[in-house]
């Protein structure tokens, strides 16, 4: 049985690949900030880590001094889905510094395979977030540890943000929102993720079974929730001085801005797979809203 430590656990993704590797009789060490939290059911359905994880290691990977040397010691794999998403942490920090971390312990204890999830386009993005993870990339490549690199599209969690939007009764698109991609389910990604430990080297874009324009989203959003389509169209000209101002409110104001606005611009569309469907996703979460 082959020991598999997870970073990134608490995470919409990081839970899924956890649940998967139990699910297929790994042992699973995770890497996580709080206990507490990863035993409760994480947002946009993702589930609970009790009874999932066989070893627990409680540290912040932004703090050097909170990183055990030994941590990938009797190791056999990692999988890391660490990352700043909504966290106030700077991203080279973290996507950078904190997966080289445990990149370089990874390849101390001479581990089989290091698989990272990645996001699509990540050399042609301009934000924080996105240098960030072209350069940890970089590294990782020529890294003597074998290494998968997965480039996901959109996740149906970053996509539940058009529910929620359409809730309000309001949606907004970047011009005719004509750009598309196929999100994927957590659960699907980390089937994914899962059957590729144990291959050599590699890298996959990857997305879900449904190619869908952004517009096409907006509408089914506005299905789920019961309401007539109300979509602002933003004109792509204002993305400049928008990307302007963001530049100057700070860092944190100006990667996110960059990073949804590259997201917005072009096509993410991934190798199809898995089973689950955005439209039944987008009725859960408008339903878990009207029980709220
Ligand atoms: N969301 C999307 O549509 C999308 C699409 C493609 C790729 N991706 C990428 O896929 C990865 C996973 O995404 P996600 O949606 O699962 O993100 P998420 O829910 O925010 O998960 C990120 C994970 O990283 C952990 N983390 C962040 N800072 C940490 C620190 N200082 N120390 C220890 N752990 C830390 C978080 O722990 P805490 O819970 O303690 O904060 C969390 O477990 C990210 O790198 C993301 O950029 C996302």
């Amino acid at each position: 049985m082959e020991t598999v430590l997870v970073a990134g656990a608490t995470g919409y993704m990081g839970r899924y690949l956890v649940s998967e590797l139990h699910r297929r009789g790994y042992r699973v060490r995770v890497l996580v900030r709080s206990r507490e939290r990863a035993e409760q059911s994480g947002e946009f359905g993702a589930p609970s880590l009790r009874g999932l994880v066989d070893e627990w290691v409680v540290a912040d990977v932004g703090d050097a001094s909170e990183i055990d040397g030994d941590l990938c010691h009797g190791v056999d794999r990692v999988v890391s889905a660490l990352g700043v998403t909504r966290q106030r942490a700077d991203p080279w920090d973290i996507d950078f510094r904190g997966n080289l971390r445990l990149l370089s312990l990874a390849e101390e204890a001479a581990v089989a395979s290091f698989l990272y999830v990645n996001v699509m386009h990540v050399h042609e993005g301009t934000s924080m977030v996105m240098r960030s993870k072209a350069a940890f990339v970089e590294v990782l490549r020529r890294s003597a540890v074998t290494s998968q690199i997965v480039n996901p599209s959109g996740y149906f969690s970053d996509a539940s943000e058009f529910v929620h939007m359409a809730h309000r009764g309001i949606a907004f698109e970047l011009g005719a929102g004509a750009q598309r991609l196929n999100p994927i389910h957590g659960a699907d990604l980390a089937e994914f993720c899962i059957d590729r430990l144990g291959r050599e080297s590699g890298e996959w874009n990857v997305g879900g079974p449904d190619v869908y324009t952004f517009h096409e989203i907006v509408d089914l959003a506005f299905v789920a929730v019961g309401k007539r389509p109300r979509a602002v169209r933003v004109p792509v000209r204002v993305v400049r001085p928008v990307v302007w101002a963001a530049d100057r409110l700070g860092p944190r104001a100006s990667s996110l801005t960059r990073f949804f606005v590259e997201g917005l611009r072009r096509d993410s569309i991934g190798e199809r797979t898995g089973t689950h469907h955005l439209d039944e996703h987008f009725d859960a979460v408008a339903l878990s809203r009207r029980k709220a």
